[in-house]
């Protein structure tokens, strides 16, 4: 074992941005930890899929535990599973609540409480969230108060965290995007979601990635809500 290559644990790595992350980190030479509950084993020895619900504490446990065991180090987590459910305010149901906040808070919490302990020991890491430029900027016409309280909650933990381990080596920041191409929005809801950024377009995946890659280089950037959101957050 090469003990110098890195490791990322990506959520939510069964499609969408997280495929496209763990394809970004094996380009960069890292290991991955990929998981989701419909991941599949992979063919690749640099690989790791951890089938699981991130909600549930015994997922985050194996990710973490058998990404050491199998790979030695843990320098990156990228906390991107999240599902997201706009509705009027009224029309939420219970369930809804609590769906949303097992995946997007209690899926951020235990994995990036154990993957956090592991950097700390080694005196370096970093953990990205990511949001929606939502939880900042509303818009008139997506009502989704679910989506705010969670995605904020997840900017606010992630100033908190960047604080709290600034002195320790281990860097926390966010990516908060707009609208992007994936398999969340089917085609035909494209070209009304394009309106709603002030570049007249959604994101692609690969916007959202070279954001992380870069945050991932950025050694002096920690505690930063970066929007990539064709700037839907500096206004309409
Ligand atoms: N696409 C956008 O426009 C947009 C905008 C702003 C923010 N975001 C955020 O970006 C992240 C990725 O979005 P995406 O568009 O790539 O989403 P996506 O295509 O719907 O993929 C979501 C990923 O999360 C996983 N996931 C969902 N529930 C899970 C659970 N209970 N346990 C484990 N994994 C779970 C899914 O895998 P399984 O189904 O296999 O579990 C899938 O791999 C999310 O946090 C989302 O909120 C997306």
């Amino acid at each position: 074992m090469d003990i110098e290559q890195k490791v990322a644990v990506i959520t939510g790595a069964s499609q969408g941005i997280g495929a496209a992350l763990v394809k970004a980190y094996l380009d960069r030479n890292y290991r991955v930890v990929a998981t989701a509950r419909s991941i599949r084993p992979s063919g690749d020895a640099d690989v790791l899929a951890i089938p699981g619900d991130i909600a549930d504490r015994s997922t985050a446990e194996r990710a973490i535990s058998e990404g050491l065991a199998r790979f030695g180090r843990i320098d990156t987590l990228i906390n991107n599973a999240g599902i997201f459910i706009a509705k009027p305010f009224t029309e939420y149901t219970v369930a809804d609540f609590t769906d949303i906040l097992a995946v997007n808070i209690a899926g951020f919490f235990h994995i990036t409480q154990l993957a956090i302990a592991e950097m700390a020991k080694q005196g370096s890491g970093h953990v990205v969230q990511i949001t929606t430029t939502l939880a900042e900027q509303a818009i008139d016409g997506v009502p989704s108060v679910l989506a705010s309280l969670t995605k904020a909650g997840l900017n606010g933990a992630t100033k908190s965290l960047a604080i709290e381990y600034a002195k320790r080596g281990v860097r926390v920041n966010a990516v908060a995007p707009g609208v992007i191409k994936t398999p969340m929005h089917p085609p035909e809801t494209h070209a009304q979601l394009a309106a709603l950024h002030p570049v007249g377009r959604m994101g692609e995946v690969s916007d959202v990635v070279d954001a992380i890659l870069y945050l991932e280089s950025a050694s002096f950037v920690t505690g930063e809500i970066l929007h990539v959101d064709g700037g839907q957050s500096a206004g309409h």
